[in-house]
């Protein structure tokens, strides 16, 4: 027999079981299907979590060899063991996704495990990995499946070949590892093995890292990374890539084939449609794969809706987060909203890069007078006693009115640093309102204001 709820929610992840949990708090009566053993998606199973245990770990072992010294600290010999650190990033996994089957419970979110497919308005067939079905019907339904790693043709993933998933459980250091992809993932991921040891090549089809951060960071954090081991080869086609059983042969447009240990495809994702049964309620997906989405995320079909990397945009949890959140209030209470032009995004490489709002290039081409504001780390006592000095913080502002358009930071922990930006610019503030702010000392938080006073040319200490 079916079971019946207010609301069903596919996909256990960032932005899927965030929704669940809102819509419970709201007082609905709420499902959430989730085919993994754990809850929390690519997020939290194999993506920005488990990446950042092992960045941290990686980044351990570097401090303390490279700079152990420096600080008057004697240490002997210095290694690391591979299988422990991945250890420590499976138990921080289990113990996070383990936090989220806690949250449903307490919040009454039904768990429903097994593969969920829609099979008409209204009913979802849940496939469990025993073989066995069950239904579930519901007033709404909540499409929330995230997204996988894009393909690239050529490239067969599979032993020696891996996505984002195996490289972060590769149990030996690759001797030379060849990263397809130089976006967030692939410098992530590419920064904890070059760390450990490996040479790393970033092969990258445009003449730049990062695509969509602000192009003079980028160029600053590639200067940056190439230092720490990361050979990035630009403007560079990648045509093909092999297993050969003992090494991987990866093929370049117009260059020899490279020879190396591992490959780590990094090319974007792709959202996760297939199997879910959309043609039963009339959605067909675009060009690219992603569902559709109207006024408050609804699909083509009455009743069902779509969140998250399944319908494009910023494949980022939080993005996933704030949408699910706001789906589910206008749902229930009318009212839901997410301001797209204040998503923050960070790539956790040593420094971080941080990034929120309109890159110089955006209003260059939008033809929107700003002001820039620029103040570097190196300036910055807290920056200075903590040994991590290189990069700036870039602020833009309108050059009329001098509302801040966008915030882009190369540093250390410009990941939390960001949060600052992100919430000025959320309240509509000013270079000034920034600058006008008391900001303890010493904090890196200093090297923001002394950015939002560039603006208007009075930074004080540079
Ligand atoms: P991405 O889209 O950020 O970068 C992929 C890169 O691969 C691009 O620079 C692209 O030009 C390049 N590329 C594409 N085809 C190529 C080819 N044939 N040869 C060489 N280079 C090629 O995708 P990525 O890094 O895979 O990340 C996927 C998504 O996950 C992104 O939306 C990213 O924002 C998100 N993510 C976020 C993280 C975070 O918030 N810290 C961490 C990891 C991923």
């Amino acid at each position: 027999m079916a079971t019946r709820h207010d609301l069903v929610v596919i996909g256990g992840g960032p932005g899927g079981y965030v929704a669940a949990i809102r819509a419970a708090q709201l007082g609905r009566n709420v499902a959430c299907v989730e085919q993994e053993e754990m809850l929390g998606g690519t997020c939290l199973r194999v993506g920005c979590i488990p990446s950042k245990a092992l960045l941290e770990s990686s980044h351990r072992f570097v401090e303390v060899r490279d700079h152990a010294k420096e600080h008057g600290l004697v240490v002997g010999d210095v290694g690391f063991d591979v299988a422990a650190m991945l250890k420590r990033k499976d138990k921080i996994v289990k113990g996070l996704t383990g936090g989220i089957a806690g949250l449903f419970k307490k919040n009454g979110v039904t768990r429903v495990a097994g593969h969920g497919r829609l099979d008409g308005p209204g009913r979802i067939v849940v496939s469990a990995a025993d073989g066995g079905e069950t239904v579930v019907e519901s007033e709404a339904i909540l499409i929330a499946t995230g997204s996988r790693s894009a393909g690239l043709p050529g490239v067969a993933v599979g032993g020696r070949i891996g996505t984002s998933t195996e490289a972060l459980s590769w149990p030996e250091v690759p001797g030379h590892l060849v990263v397809i992809g130089a976006g967030f993932i692939g410098l992530e991921l590419g920064s904890v093995w070059a760390r450990l040891g490996a040479k790393v090549t970033v092969l990258e089809y445009l003449d730049r890292i990062l695509p969509g951060i602000d192009a003079g960071i980028a160029d600053a954090a590639r200067k940056v990374l190439a230092r720490q081991g990361l050979k990035m080869r630009l403007s560079t086609k990648v045509l093909a890539a092999r297993d050969e059983g003992d090494a991987c042969v990866v093929e370049v447009e117009g260059a020899d084939p490279i020879r190396c240990d591992r490959v780590l495809l990094a090319v974007g994702r792709a959202p996760n449609t297939e199997g879910l049964g959309l043609d039963t309620v009339g959605i067909t997906v675009d060009a690219r794969g992603r569902i559709p989405v109207g006024e408050g995320w609804a699909t083509s079909a009455p009743g069902v809706f779509a969140i998250g990397d399944v319908i494009g945009g910023m494949m980022l949890a939080h993005k996933a987060h704030e949408e699910g959140v706001a789906c589910v209030e206008r749902l229930v209470t009318g009212h839901g909203h997410v301001n797209y032009d204040v998503i923050p995004g960070v790539c956790y490489t040593d420094p971080e890069v941080a990034s929120v709002g309109r890159t110089e290039e955006d209003l260059a081409a939008a033809g929107v007078a700003y002001k820039a504001g620029r103040f570097p780390f190196r300036a910055n006592g807290r920056a200075m006693t903590l040994g991590s000095y290189e990069g700036e913080v870039k602020i833009l502002a309108d050059a009329t009115t001098d509302r801040i358009l966008g915030v882009h930071i190369l540093g250390p922990r410009a990941g939390d640093l960001i949060a600052e930006a992100a919430a000025a610019m959320e309240f509509g503030a000013s270079a000034e309102d920034l600058a006008r702010t008391c900001h303890a000392h010493p904090t890196l938080a200093e090297v923001v204001r002394e950015a939002a006073l560039a603006v208007a040319d009075r930074a004080i200490h540079f």
